[in-house]
């Protein structure tokens, strides 16, 4: 077989570059021990009701209008349906799923990751304008799933 002599030089270069990708997230997953942030909390999924905080979903204050909002996500609904926050506040979230794979989404903001059961999820926002926001699933999670949605309200 006869290989010309630029295919063969692309072919060196593909290799090269498959090579160096798999060398440098080897390296980072296991001499780094790097991990989705997902993967730093865990909890046994079939026992959120029962396991602290996500036993009492809502939210609490933390600091001078800092808030947690501790959320479940389950086909098809958020726990808690509505938070009420002052403005300016800082929310952060905390959730995690009782059932499938969800994602959280509050458009115009920078919100938006996943939600995998038996990992507890962080995500941090600061309300500046009173207004009234929705946090929809984005990942899809069976029939019900573009029902799936909860209310934020910013209060002057
Ligand atoms: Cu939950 Cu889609």
């Amino acid at each position: 077989m006869k290989v010309h002599k630029l295919e063969e030089l692309w072919l060196i270069i593909g290799v090269v570059i498959i090579g160096l990708a798999i060398a440098i997230t080897g390296y980072q997953a296991f001499a780094k021990e790097m991990a989705p942030p997902s993967h730093i909390e865990t909890i046994d999924p079939m026992k959120v009701s029962e396991t602290p905080p996500f036993n009492k979903p809502g939210l609490k204050k933390i600091g001078d209008n800092e808030y947690e909002a501790v959320m479940t996500l389950e086909a098809f609904k958020f726990e808690p349906q509505k938070l009420e926050v002052p403005k300016g506040a800082k929310v952060t979230f905390k959730l995690t799923s009782k059932d499938v794979v969800h994602g959280i989404n509050i458009p115009n903001t920078n919100v938006n990751t996943m939600v995998v059961p038996g990992h507890i999820q962080t995500i941090t926002q600061t309300f500046k304008k009173s207004d009234r926001f929705i946090m929809i699933c984005n990942e899809y999670c069976g029939t019900g799933h573009d029902t799936m949605s909860m209310q934020i309200v910013v209060k002057e």
